[in-house]
């Protein structure tokens, strides 16, 4: 089997980082930065203060912040009709994986505006879009490291994932500072997000030599960095955590997520569940149900992540790679049944048959599941 990773050009790393971005944007000879965020990110102090050195090193900085949740076609076309950023020669997207999402679609919409008529066609991509600047504000979805957008049809009620080499951000800056406000709660959903990317890919039937090495290094940062972000705000604890959602979306690209990430989409665009919590509350479950077909690659996991006794791989890794995926959710306080979100046991076979249609996903699962399967795994996480 073959595989190809493809990555950013440029990763910086490490607390304070982001004050290198002066200095990148000058190196491209960009004169001219849109920068795309949401309301509460782009007030960050400091986000403040790196666009107010920006400007001081002779870079204008335009501002388009009206980002609310995940890219709609109604959303794109609104920040494209917009004037704020026309003329821009770099885009800097300050935020989570919706605003990392939609300066991926706006920075390829940009070079081919034949793209912006059909969004939801990535061939339209033609040419390389515009630079892209990626610091994420959140440690999870690992949108900073892959070519893909997610794309809401609201019509359709339906997510549809955009993928083009064309759109992997030219520079990421993971800065463990840009962190530090983020609620314990997301924190902790998103860390998980991370943690499923790592994990599906890992036991994934795309695995390979790149994914394994990213997986594993991933998966490691985050049983040892989780808590401690989340319940102490730790600067280097939150720093390993976003260079663990970094590895593992470098990982979820060339080797794929699967049972999990299929059976969230249809509580995201059923029950708008956020695609964190979602994923927080069926890792666990999903884990358990392909424990049978994905017992050794488990075993392997729980070899190089779990904290050894003295010093001896722990028996039956799998059983607690389970057990301390539950006890992070614990000590976090995290609820992850489903009935928070008004799911009932009537629901749980037609959510099944949806979340089964993804065949893109569920065909890289290491276990042949099937209806029953699937409806069972929804029913057994109602209480
Ligand atoms: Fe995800």
């Amino acid at each position: 089997m073959s595989a190809i990773l493809e990555m950013p050009k440029k990763v910086v790393e490490g607390l304070g980082t982001v004050n290198v971005l002066p200095e990148l944007l000058l190196e491209n000879g960009i004169r001219s930065a849109g920068v795309i965020s949401d309301p509460a990110v782009i007030h960050l102090d400091c986000v403040e203060k790196v666009l107010a050195r920006i400007e001081e090193s002779g870079c204008s900085v335009r501002i388009y912040d009206r980002i609310y949740g995940e890219p709609d076609f109604e959303s794109i076309n609104r920040l494209c009709g917009s004037e704020a950023l026309r003329g821009c020669g770099a885009v800097l997207a300050f935020g989570g994986g919706s605003v990392i999402d939609t300066a991926k679609l706006y920075c390829a919409i940009a070079v081919n505006p034949e793209f912006a008529r059909s969004p939801e066609n990535p061939a339209l991509i033609e040419k390389k879009g515009l630079p892209l600047f990626a610091v994420p504000t959140t440690a999870g979805t690992g949108a900073e490291a892959t070519p893909n957008a997610i794309l809401y049809h609201r019509q359709k009620k339906q997510k549809m994932g955009i993928v083009s080499r064309k759109m992997i951000a030219d520079t990421v800056i993971l800065d463990g500072e840009m962190t530090a406000g983020l609620p314990k709660a997301l924190a902790a959903s998103t860390g998980f997000d991370a943690l499923s990317h790592a994990m599906e890919s890992f036991v994934s039937k795309k695995a390979n030599p790149y994914s394994d090495m990213f997986a594993l290094e991933a998966m490691r940062l985050i049983f040892k960095s989780l808590v401690p972000a989340c319940r102490d705000n730790l600067a280097d604890a939150r720093q390993d955590m976003l260079l663990a959602s970094f590895y593992a979306g470098v990982c979820l690209v060339t080797a794929s997520t699967h049972v999990v990430h299929a059976m969230a989409y249809p509580l995201a665009e059923e029950y708008h569940v956020p695609h964190g919590k979602g994923i927080a509350a069926l890792l666990v479950p999903g884990m358990e149900e392909i424990r049978k077909s994905a017992g050794e690659r488990m075993e392997h996991i729980a070899s190089h992540c779990l904290i050894k006794e003295n010093g001896a791989c722990p028996k039956d890794g799998a059983g607690r790679l389970i057990t301390a995926m539950r006890d992070i959710q614990q000590e976090l306080g995290m609820d992850c049944g489903l009935a928070q979100f008004g799911v009932k046991a009537e629901d749980c076979g037609r959510m099944a048959e949806k979340a089964l249609e993804n065949r893109r996903l569920f065909d890289n699962c290491p276990a042949d599941l099937c209806l029953a399967d699937v409806e069972r795994i929804y029913r057994g996480m109602l209480s």
